[in-house]
């Protein structure tokens, strides 16, 4: 600290100097302008700054708003006296000068600015202890009713004088639910969201509220504070839906007609309407008093109903409440007349229907509303054309719209179709309406042959299946061209074989006769045939068919020639192989449907017919067993260190069981028994097997007798030849020489011409050529000409 002596006594405390600027050091510096930050409320003087000036200046001179507080030494010192109030003077300009001994200026004046800085000095406070307002029930959350007001006279721009408003209590306060709340700032209080939906003046008309301001942003501990009471006063809303508006539709005007109004709470409000949804013409309006109009004519018959919103808004464009819900009913006038249901309702009505019967309903429309005499219909039938066979034939039930039939049932031969004017009325109006009645046929009529006779017809009787031979005739009296009055014939008698056929041509239920399989003579000379011509539908009860419906004709075949015919088309016959030359194998037979006397042979005009004959050749027990391969080199090493053996196999060229061959082994002398023995492993193999090991080093013939169980039964003899040998390494070494002459085993190959399994099936044709003669001539005596195997 760089303080002169003299001082010391005035400045003993901390020295509130916060800024400066231009000095040379932070405390001392020239004479220039200077603007220095002091702090209001403190006590004891304080030295600000000293001034130095040229060596000429003996003394300063403070001029300016010193107020007496500022003052200024000779050497410079610039100081305070007592204690500053930034509430009383927030700023202080000044002037220092230099004077030289003759009190002369050599420098300045400079301005120099004290700035007064707050300190936390002054406590907020209400500017009323009480305050009251009001709000009315559903007002928008949000929107302030009301202010409270502190104010503090610390600096705006310090925390000092920043206040934070909060509220503390609210009474009733029930579930701790708050329905106020206040904008910290502003100290603006609105309703809460529950408080927008819950207040309600009947059930509680008014609140207090304790509201709180602090100072120092209400963050410190060290804040000032003040509170307020604040009561309010729930109001109703007047801000509600009207009741649902009901107009006559097609009133005459003028219009606008009001209909209904809305108000909200307060004056000055901007009302207009909102659709739910965009209608092509909104036919509604409302003024700035809140009167709701409607525009033009309704239809209810277009629209019975509309709906819609009232819409309060303040002159910022912005929602004062939730929108109002307008209902508006559209009700009826008769003004719509009945209208038919088609240009003409047509029914229809079989010919037999009783009287009562019920033909139809004719409901015709109004668009008026339902229920009300508006749209409630009458029917009365106005006029019937034809009048045959007499009028009033309908009748109309008056509010139903059924149609029965009044007075008898009708024929469609009196008049097809009635055409009948029908006048709908409802309380006002009256309409024509066109009904169709027609009359639909029934099968009520059978067909009717034009002649009961067709007289007699003579028919070769190789006549071309599919001839027409004979066109027959009936009529019906139904509706043409349907199941009433279409005809099938049938022949009932006198064709029992179904030679005959008839096809109806469906436009003139002509019945075309035909031959439908070959006619014949020899069966049936002549047919006594008797048609009947039906309807596809059954007739109605009451109608038979009689024998109008019947006719008949005679129909005769005569003989014509014709080729004999096989009593079969295929013949077979079985033989075995071993057949002798001249077995007889099979009969074949022929007949000539005339009677006309078969021959084998051709001749003159004969007539000729070909059939198969199926010759099986059947196999015979004609081949012996025999060795299925050859069995030469077989060795066993000399001398056997054990007995040895080996397995060998036969066959058969005979036809087997599907078990297979079954052989049965034997050694063919008594002789080979001491050295050998065959045993039987299955029907097919068996094993040779030494008795002993002490046999010679040479070659054996062991002769086999292979037996099978055929009908007879055969046996064949084979010779299996085993060389006993040296051997060298597993390989019979055989002195050459020995060899030669090699057994010649199983030689039945030489048979196998004769070993087929099943000679198979050979095709004989066989021609038997018939020799036509007249009279009469035994089929016996018809015999094979020919007997041709076909086969290799
Ligand atoms: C609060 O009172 C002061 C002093 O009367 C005034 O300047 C200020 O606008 C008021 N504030 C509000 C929100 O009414
Ligand atoms: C004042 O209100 C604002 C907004 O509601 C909030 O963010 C802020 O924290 C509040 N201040 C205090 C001191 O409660
Ligand atoms: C009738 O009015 C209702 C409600 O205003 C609307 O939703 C509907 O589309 C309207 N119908 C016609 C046919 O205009
Ligand atoms: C019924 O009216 C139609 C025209 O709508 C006409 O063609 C028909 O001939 C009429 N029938 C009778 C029986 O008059
Ligand atoms: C048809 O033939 C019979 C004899 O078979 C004869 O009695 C009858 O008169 C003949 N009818 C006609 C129409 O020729
Ligand atoms: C068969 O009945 C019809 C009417 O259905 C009648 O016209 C005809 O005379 C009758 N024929 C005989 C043979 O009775
Ligand atoms: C062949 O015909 C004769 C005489 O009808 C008959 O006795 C014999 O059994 C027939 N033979 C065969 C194989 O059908
Ligand atoms: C018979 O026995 C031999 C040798 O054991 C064998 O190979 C063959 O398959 C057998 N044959 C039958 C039909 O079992
Ligand atoms: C073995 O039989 C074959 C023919 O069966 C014969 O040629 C050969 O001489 C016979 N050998 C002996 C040693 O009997």
């Amino acid at each position: 600290m760089m303080i002169q002596a003299h001082l010391h006594s005035l400045f003993l405390l901390t020295l509130y100097l916060i800024t400066g600027y231009g000095q040379d050091g932070k405390f001392s510096g020239p004479l220039k302008p200077m603007t220095f930050s002091v702090y209001e409320g403190q006590e004891l003087s304080q030295l600000l700054f000293q001034f130095k000036s040229s060596p000429s200046a003996v003394d300063f001179k403070l001029t300016g708003e010193t107020d007496g507080i500022f003052k200024i030494q000779p050497d410079g010192f610039l100081y305070l006296t007592k204690a500053l109030d930034r509430e009383t003077t927030a700023v202080y300009n000044l002037q220092v000068a230099a004077l030289d001994a003759h009190g002369a200026t050599v420098e300045g004046p400079v301005p120099i600015t004290i700035e007064v800085k707050d300190i936390n000095d002054n406590r907020p406070m209400f500017l009323q202890s009480n305050y009251e307002g009001s709000v009315r029930q559903n007002s928008r959350a949000g929107k302030p009713f009301m202010y409270v007001n502190a104010t503090d006279l610390d600096d705006p721009a310090t925390p000092n004088g920043q206040l934070v408003y909060q509220i503390i209590i609210q009474l009733p306060n029930i579930n701790n639910v708050m329905y106020f709340q206040i904008n910290n700032k502003t100290g603006a209080i609105s309703l809460t969201q529950e408080g927008s939906q819950e207040l309600d003046p009947v059930k509680n008309p008014s609140y207090n509220l304790m509201v709180l301001v602090k100072d120092l942003d209400g963050q410190n501990e060290n804040s000032f504070s003040d509170t307020t009471s604040v009561d309010i006063l729930v109001k109703e809303n007047i801000w509600k839906a009207p009741e649902p508006v009901e107009i006559e539709e097609n009133s005459i005007g003028p219009y606008p007609i009001k209909i209904t109004q809305v108000q909200w709470n307060e004056p000055d409000v901007q009302y207009s309407l909102a659709e739910v949804a965009k209608l092509p013409r909104f036919p509604f309006s409302i003024d700035q008093e809140g009167d709701i109009y409607v525009t033009e004519p309704l239809d209810r018959e277009k629209n019975d109903s509309y709906v819609f919103y009232a819409v309060a808004k303040d002159e910022k464009g912005k929602l004062l409440a939730r929108p109002l819900k307008i209902n508006v009913k559209v009700t009826d006038i008769n003004d719509n007349p009945p209208t038919c249901p088609s240009a003409k309702t047509v029914f229809e009505v079989q010919e037999n229907e009783i009287i009562g019967s019920n033909i139809g309903t004719f409901i015709a429309h109004d668009m008026d509303q339902e229920g009300t005499a508006n749209s409630i219909l009458r029917y009365k039938i106005v006029e019937q054309i034809p009048k045959f066979p007499k009028d009033g034939l309908f009748l109309v039930q008056t509010y139903g719209g059924v149609f029965q039939l009044a007075q008898q049932s009708l024929k469609k031969q009196y008049a097809p179709q009635y055409n009948l004017t029908v006048e709908v009325s409802d309380k006002d109006f009256k309409t024509l309406c066109s009904v169709e009645i027609n009359v639909i046929d029934i099968n009520d009529e059978i067909p009717i042959f034009e002649k009961s006779n067709y007289g007699n017809l003579t028919l070769a009787e190789d006549t071309k299946v599919g001839s027409t031979i004979l066109i027959i005739q009936a009529t019906d009296g139904d509706e043409p061209f349907t199941g009433s009055s279409n005809i099938l014939y049938h022949i009932t008698e006198g064709d029992s074989e179904g030679l005959l056929e008839v096809d109806t041509d469906p436009h003139t239920n002509a019945g075309y006769v035909k031959i439908k399989k070959p006619l014949d003579f020899e069966t049936t000379p002549v047919h006594n045939i008797v048609f009947k011509a039906e309807n596809p539908e059954p007739l109605v009860s009451g109608i038979e068919y009689n024998s109008s419906s019947f006719a008949t004709f005679k129909l005769t075949v005569t003989d014509v020639n014709e080729p004999p015919i096989f009593s079969q088309q295929v013949f077979q016959a079985k033989v075995y192989e071993n057949a002798k030359i001249g077995t007889k194998l099979g009969n074949v037979s022929a007949k000539d449907p005339e009677g006309l006397e078969i021959s084998p042979l051709t001749g003159g005009s004969s007539l000729a017919s070909t059939a198969s004959f199926h010759l099986t050749l059947m196999d015979v027990n004609d081949n012996a067993p025999r060795l299925a391969k050859d069995y030469t080199g077989v060795f066993f090493c000399h001398p056997l260190k054990a007995p040895e053996s080996f397995i060998f196999e036969a066959t058969d060229d005979d036809q087997q069981s599907f078990r297979g061959p079954q052989f049965t082994f034997a050694l063919r002398s008594e002789s080979l028994q001491k050295d050998w023995e065959v045993s039987k492993i299955n029907g097919t193999h068996a094993r040779l097997s030494s008795r002993h090991t002490d046999f010679e080093e040479k070659v054996y013939n062991i002769s086999v007798l292979i037996s099978d169980v055929g009908q007879p039964p055969m046996q064949g003899a084979v010779s299996l030849s085993i060389t006993f040998c040296s051997c060298v390494e597993g390989r019979c070494f055989r002195p050459v020489g020995r060899l030669r002459g090699r057994p010649t085993v199983g030689m039945a190959v030489g048979t196998i011409l004769t070993t087929l399994l099943v000679m198979g099936i050979i095709l004989a044709v066989v021609f038997i050529r018939m020799k036509m003669n007249k009279g009469k001539a035994n089929t016996e005596n018809a015999q094979p000409s020919e007997v041709r195997p076909l086969s290799n």
